[in-house]
């Protein structure tokens, strides 16, 4: 069979904020044969992805790490080969993924301050400011989009903070739901670690860590004094196996996910080298977002972002009607063939969240949005009126 010829299996629409609907030449990419970690074939193509994943956040010198695992282990690698035991860390939490980053970093000994926005909303530049007078941080890391809201942080106002004032510290971006559906200009704006994930803008299944350093973050890990503790998540392990596939050839330290590197590099392909390009994607990505979160507003819904300019364009949270639990919507959008999700941590059961990253913002003719939009009004007419 052909990639021209594979078409997916009908099933559900997936549309919670990642994973999200891959496109069929991803999942049929993801079905090649067998083939070593070591052949040249394979290398050729890892050595792409690596390109390719630097050129999605606009980096030249980055250095990237494709590694199997989600993305969490982007937290593992920053902690463990950027942090050493005692170093200062602030964390600009604005949700549920602040805190397990928080949580990450103290595991690997950082002593972790945590700027907390309230439910809703981005941490205060002014505060960060007045942090970094205060002490010397070794990483300041933000959250993009931080899932659990869909709140949106200013990862280029961030960063313009922190080198101002203290240009050592390296701004690290838990870009996961981000990448690919948010604008990111690495080098640009001054981000040392981009670290994202293969399942959500990326548009490839789940299971790859995705991460670019920038020379900076690299010199910082090759200056440390201490051993990274640990040992599949060290760049000192890694970074000659990226060097070696980015190089054409192969290196072993542990089998990478061959099939879903093919899948990722397919996906990397559609982002980058066919229409839409990727601004035309950023584009997109802001004309839905507004799309689903007009929609949203006009049946009544209120926005868990508190200020529409700090909200996410791949995804958007919503309160659910009064009286009624998202535990109570989300069925009956599964009954309508539509996957989205509920809220996450302690306001859980108060909102609802959809995913719209991806195949389902640039490919059109596929109806997800018009699909989404249309059971959004059924499922809320349909509460509401039970209420009533
Ligand atoms: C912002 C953010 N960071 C980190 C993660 C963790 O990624 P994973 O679930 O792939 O381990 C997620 C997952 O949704 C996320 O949204």
């Amino acid at each position: 069979m052909s990639t021209q010829q594979f078409k997916q299996a009908p099933h559900k629409l997936l549309v919670i904020p990642g994973p999200i609907e891959v496109t069929d030449e991803v999942l049929f990419a993801n079905a090649h044969p067998s083939v070593s970690h070591m052949a040249p074939e394979f290398a050729s193509v890892f050595g792409e992805a690596l390109r390719m994943t630097r050129d999605v956040v606009f980096s030249k010198t980055g250095q990237p790490f494709l590694i199997s695992g989600s993305g969490t282990l982007g937290w593992d690698q920053v902690s463990a080969n950027l942090v050493e035991a005692g170093d200062d860390v602030l964390v600009l939490n604005t949700g549920y993924f602040g805190d397990s980053f928080a949580d990450c970093l103290q595991t690997y000994g950082a002593k972790v301050d945590q700027i907390r926005a309230d439910f809703g909303t981005t941490a205060s530049l002014v505060e960060l400011e007045k942090a970094l007078q205060s002490k010397k941080y070794k990483l300041v890391t933000v959250t993009h989009v931080d899932t659990s809201t869909a709140v949106l942080s200013d990862p280029k106002a961030v960063a313009a903070v922190v080198k101002k004032v203290s240009p050592d510290t390296l701004v690290i971006l838990d870009a996961v739901c981000a990448v690919a559906s948010e604008e990111i200009r690495m080098e640009d704006w001054g981000i040392d670690v981009v670290m994202s994930a293969s399942q959500k803008g990326l548009g490839a299944p789940p299971g790859l860590s995705v991460i670019i350093a920038s020379q900076q973050a690299m010199k910082v890990f090759e200056t440390r004094s201490t051993p990274v503790a640990s040992f599949y998540a060290s760049w000192k392990r890694w970074l000659p196996i990226m060097k070696a596939y980015e190089g054409g050839g192969a290196a072993y330290f542990a089998t990478p996910p061959v099939n879903l590197i093919f899948a990722f590099h397919q996906s990397l392909t559609q982002l980058l080298k066919s229409s839409p390009t990727l601004e035309e994607r950023f584009a997109r990505h802001k004309e839905v977002s507004q799309r689903v979160k007009t929609a949203a507003a006009e049946l009544g819904l209120k926005s868990v972002p508190v200020n529409a300019a700090e909200a996410a364009n791949g995804m958007t949270a919503v309160y659910t009607p009064p009286g009624v639990k998202s535990s109570e919507m989300i069925p009956l959008f599964l009954k309508k063939g539509v996957v989205v999700a509920g809220g996450l941590g302690a306001q859980k059961d108060a909102y609802f969240r959809i995913g719209h990253m991806g195949t389902t913002v640039v490919n059109s003719e596929r109806g997800d949005i018009d699909k989404i939009v249309s059971v959004m009004k059924e499922v809320v007419e349909e509460v509401t009126s039970k209420k009533a």
